[in-house]
């Protein structure tokens, strides 16, 4: 099922109790970015901040905070859902040749005209130009400030559509855009973002760049803004693929940009090729304030809202966070296309607390020499994951979720002099110890054990396991022998009754 917009799934949740409406007078300096920490927290509800301080627009947080949420968004009661969906696509082979597509009826060509109808269709009015004005004030908007030293207030979850000039394919992300006036915003697109090489082509040209911004969208599509979708993949086209059904895109007023038609609000707008500000500093995923640094000015020419639209926002710091869990469950959706790149990859964790970008965890089903280097240097060229600092990989029957494990194998089995792979190369524009911006060291730690074709020269010990005939005698002890009852396993706690 897809969601018609944003208020449907609000009033969905709040249905299921999931959705929490604040009545309270509350400052969206601060004060907003306070309780929705508190609600992640606590594993709590969406909040919708109804009685907003110096706007009139109520303003929601935490929408997509919790795995619950994020599956819901997506339709499924699980994220692994989606992920299969993603599976079954990546095991679809165009046919070769005719004879083939012939000999196939109802299954190539069904699977491609159900992918060409999930494609984003055009429509010419939509439900985000219900009103519009040419005199947009950025003041009257409920911009949040998350952190008491960040540079100003900021639009932190928009999806930013901006256009390659050369083949007109538009791309879509989500930067943070601080304001700076009532008509100007600070683009905070990292280097390696396309939104980014979008203003690098315009920069080239001379020319300025069209640009406009989604506040708030169906959840599924706000997902898909931040998906790290492969190069030349539409993230609307994606979203039509999870969504199940095409997304309604609508021409913007006055530039040449199509957006969601069941946006919220829409801010269409220029950036000048010569023109930068200094943005930040901004409590930002890290944990941390990121510097103030010169970035590209956005002036909102047009504003374009439905008569009631809800400000979408969200609260970035140290994890947890909601990109933090929305981390996650891009990890687990996009699994199955890293395994099709490297199909010995088990499982892969990306731990909270390693930012997505800093610590990432694989196992793998070894079978050659040095197979762990070669994933290692895979990942550090595959998409987003170049970014990641620390990469540990383990045996195929390690769990990667299970930390105390894998430290263990770290600690056991990963010579600090011998299993080390560093490397230099790109890192994340936000990485903080690296020397030079965007660029710092990387290490691959190989944690599975080691074999004599990779030299190692002793014989690998073989780890001390029970007699299974013994563990069942005394499993059996335990339940019969009233004395024993106490080293019984503790049964989980929804087993108890
Ligand atoms: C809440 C949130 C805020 C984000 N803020 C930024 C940001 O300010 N700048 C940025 O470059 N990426 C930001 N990102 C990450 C990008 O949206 C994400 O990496 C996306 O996949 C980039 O797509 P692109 O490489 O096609 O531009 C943010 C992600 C989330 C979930």
């Amino acid at each position: 099922m897809a969601w018609k917009d944003l208020k449907e799934f609000l009033e969905v949740l709040e249905g299921k109790g999931d959705l929490l409406r604040v009545k309270s007078r509350i400052s969206p300096r601060l004060e907003m970015s306070e309780i929705a920490q508190r609600a992640l927290r606590a594993d709590g509800p969406a909040l919708l901040f109804e009685n907003v301080e110096g706007s009139s627009l109520p303003v929601a947080l935490n929408v997509l905070g919790s795995p619950r949420r994020i599956a819901m968004a997506l339709g499924a009661s699980s994220i692994e859902e989606p992920a299969e969906k993603i599976r079954r696509l990546l095991r679809f082979r165009p046919p070769a040749g005719l004879g083939a597509i012939l000999s196939d009826p109802g299954g190539t060509i069904e699977q491609l005209s159900q992918l060409r109808a999930l494609a984003p269709k055009r429509v010419s009015k939509g439900p985000c130009q219900e009103e519009e004005t040419d005199r947009p004030n950025l003041e009257e908007l409920p911009i949040m400030t998350g952190w008491p030293k960040d540079g100003g207030p900021t639009i932190t979850f928009p999806l930013v559509v901006t256009k390659n000039p050369e083949t007109g394919d538009q791309a879509v992300g989500i930067y943070r855009l601080q304001r700076y006036s009532s008509t100007t915003l600070g683009a905070h697109w990292q280097t390696h973002r396309a939104g980014a090489e979008n203003f690098r082509r315009y920069q080239r040209r001379g020319e300025k760049m069209p640009v406009a911004v989604v506040i708030g969208a169906d959840p599924t599509t706000v997902f898909a803004g931040l998906a790290p979708v492969p190069e030349g993949i539409s993230r609307f086209a994606f979203a039509g693929f999870l969504r199940g059904e095409s997304l309604p895109l609508v021409p913007c007023r006055t530039v040449p940009l199509e957006v969601p038609a069941a946006s919220e609000i829409v801010l269409e707008g220029w950036v000048d090729p010569k023109e930068t500000h200094l943005e930040g500093p901004f409590g930002d995923h890290t944990g941390c304030y990121s510097l103030a640094e010169n970035f590209p000015v956005i002036h909102v020419t047009h504003l374009t809202r439905r008569s009631r639209p809800v400000f979408l926002s969200t609260v970035t710091g140290k994890p947890p966070t909601e990109d933090a869990v929305l981390g996650q469950a891009v990890t687990r959706l996009f699994l199955p296309v890293v395994q099709a790149v490297l199909p010995e990859i088990v499982d892969l964790d990306l731990p909270q607390e390693g930012i997505l970008i800093n610590v990432a965890i694989v196992s793998i089903r070894k079978s050659y020499p040095q197979h762990a280097r070669k994933v290692m240097h895979a990942i550090w060229g595959l998409g987003q994951m170049m970014f990641t600092r620390y990469i540990v990989v383990v045996d195929h029957d390690v769990d990667p979720h299970d930390h105390r494990e894998v430290l263990y194998r770290v600690g056991l089995q990963a010579d600090p002099q011998e299993d080390f792979e560093h490397v230099f190369g790109p890192v994340d524009q936000l990485s903080v110890s690296n020397r030079v911006e965007n660029q710092g060291g990387k290490v691959g730690i190989d944690a599975t054990k080691k074999w004599k074709e990779e030299g190692y020269p002793r014989a690998w010990p073989e780890e001390a396991r029970m007699d299974p005939a013994v563990v069942a005698k005394v499993d059996a002890l335990l339940r019969s022998d009233p004395d024993l009852a106490r080293l019984r396993p503790s049964s989980p706690p929804n087993a108890r009754s």
